[in-house]
């Protein structure tokens, strides 16, 4: 009697987990329900591991300058667009122009915005990668107004070539070698801790921030394990730290309010329509969104050049130019300004090989809102989709020798709506022409006044996120121009 016992409870058990792994499946999978199954015609592919999918392989890290195998394999067996599970969820994965481009315009109608829900626990609810909708809109106007045309000319400009100065000042009385990919994230971070909080570089507010601040980052590129230890536990430690200080500044300024401040923090205060916890969020934000990036990119810039030469040659000769004209100029006026960067045409087809090349970010998160058909393929509403930009800026189809570094190119060829280093649609980055402004001014100075070497051979990996082995190590040395 007390087997038969058994035998009922272990059966009962094992109904109750095939009823629960059932529920999951058909949660995860909602394209298991059988009559919809019949009706849709999916992209071909492959959903690897019950429920880890294929996440391991697809983030596995490869040289940064090309698509990755996962991406090669897949592209190759099943063509551009395919579906895997990925991230926990099934997912439609595209390296077609067209499909990209089409999630990207169709943002609030079609797709929508799903970064993975630890991006929110660590950037916070109110974070732009995680906001959708009229709150979205609202964050995305006040990032768009801090870094406006006008703002760029009348203000960045200047800052930018300061700090550019300073930069490369302390460079020169480095220890040799330095690391660039360090270096270029201070020199961004303390341009964007002056923009936004008044913060001015070298003081020790500034560098305990930039601390507080790469612990956090450190965190954001790890895996989300909330333990004793680990990465992602400091981070938001971290986070709280930056987040305790912000809300103190908050508080001081509203006790001074003879002091002006012209930067991020004080214009949305002053907006009044952001709560203090909305506020946090944001200053969090436009500091990580201004800060990694435009310092990948200058140091893959960096990298990519020194492998050619004659590429440096031409970048120095448009630059001397430009600083002749100044020099020849009356009232002399020897900093920088919006005709100079307009001039700077090679400079920007470089910047542009740079991004095509290094895809500094390599594919966003989507999902889709309602059940689309494209190009015969059935994308079914709820599954994740990804546009993966490497695999375009990648592409043969598209462009000639597409592994090479060619400037060049981009004389012949204007950018297309499928060159998206910087996103599309209503969530097209809000600072790429600030990114280009910093990396146009850096790369001025930089070759008028120094020649680079690398001092150890490295190579960028994705991890997805673009990182230098060993941090892309060179000496500098000062040139001085005949004119
Ligand atoms: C080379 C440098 C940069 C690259 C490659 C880059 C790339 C991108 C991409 C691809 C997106 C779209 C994300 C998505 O659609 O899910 C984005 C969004 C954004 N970027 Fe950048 N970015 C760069 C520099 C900057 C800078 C300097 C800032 C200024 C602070 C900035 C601020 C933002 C913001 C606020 C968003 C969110 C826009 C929105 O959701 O409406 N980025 N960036």
């Amino acid at each position: 009697m007390a087997e038969f016992d058994n035998l009922v409870a272990i059966v009962v058990v094992l109904l109750g987990l095939l009823t629960v792994l059932y529920m999951v499946i058909k949660l995860k999978y909602p394209i298991c329900n059988s009559s919809r199954k019949t009706k849709m015609n999916l992209p071909p592919g492959n959903m690897g591991w019950p429920f880890l999918g294929q996440t391991v392989e697809y983030l596995k890290p490869h040289l940064a300058t090309t698509p990755g195998r996962f991406m090669e394999e897949n592209c190759s067996r099943h063509g551009k667009i395919f579906r895997s599970h990925l991230f926990g969820h099934p997912t439609v994965v595209s390296a077609d122009p067209e499909l990209n481009k089409f999630i990207l315009q169709n943002e609030g109608r079609l797709f929508e915005c799903s970064y993975p829900s630890t991006i929110g626990g660590i950037l916070g609810k109110w974070s732009m990668l995680v906001l959708v909708g009229e709150m979205h809109k609202h964050m995305r106007s006040i990032a768009l107004n801090f870094m406006s045309n006008s703002m760029l000319r009348s203000r960045l400009l200047d800052d930018i070539e300061m700090q550019t100065l300073l930069t490369l000042k302390s460079w020169e009385k480095m220890e040799q070698p330095l690391s660039v990919q360090s270096e270029t994230k201070k020199f961004t971070f303390n341009l964007m801790a002056k923009q936004i909080l008044s913060f001015n570089s070298g003081e020790p507010e500034t560098d305990d921030l930039m601390k507080e601040y790469f612990t956090f980052m450190k965190g954001v590129i790890s895996a989300p394990i909330n333990f004793p230890g680990t990465s992602y536990r400091r981070a938001l430690k971290s986070r709280s730290k930056i987040l305790e200080g912000v809300k103190k500044i908050m508080e001081e300024r509203k006790k001074r309010v003879d002091i002006h401040y012209d930067d991020l923090l004080s214009n949305v205060m002053k907006d009044g329509r952001l709560s203090t916890e909305q506020i946090l969020d944001l200053i969090l934000n436009i500091l990580f969104a201004g800060h990694e990036t435009s310092a990948v990119a200058l140091t893959l810039c960096l990298y990519f050049l020194l492998k050619f030469p004659l590429v440096i040659d031409s970048l120095r000769s448009e630059h001397l130019d430009i600083a002749r004209r100044k020099q020849q100029q009356e009232p002399k006026d020897l900093r920088l300004n919006w005709d100079d960067y307009k001039r700077m045409e090679f400079t920007h087809n470089v910047i542009n090989e740079t991004l095509r090349l290094g895809n500094v970010v390599r594919f966003v998160h989507r999902k889709a809102l309602r059940d689309v058909n494209f190009k015969g393929y059935d994308i079914p509403a709820g599954w994740k989709v990804l546009p993966v930009f490497a695999a375009v800026h990648l592409d043969p189809a598209l462009y000639d020798n597409p592994l090479q570094f060619n400037p060049q190119r981009w004389q012949k060829m204007e950018p297309s709506t499928y060159f998206t280093p910087f996103g599309g649609g209503p969530r097209l980055c809000s600072g790429l022409e600030l990114a280009k402004l910093e990396m146009a001014v850096f790369l001025h100075h930089l070759v008028l006044n120094y020649r680079w070497e690398m001092s150890e051979a490295d190579r960028a990996l994705a991890f997805p996120f673009v990182e230098f082995e060993k941090g892309f190590p060179i000496t500098l040395t000062a040139i001085r121009q005949t004119n």
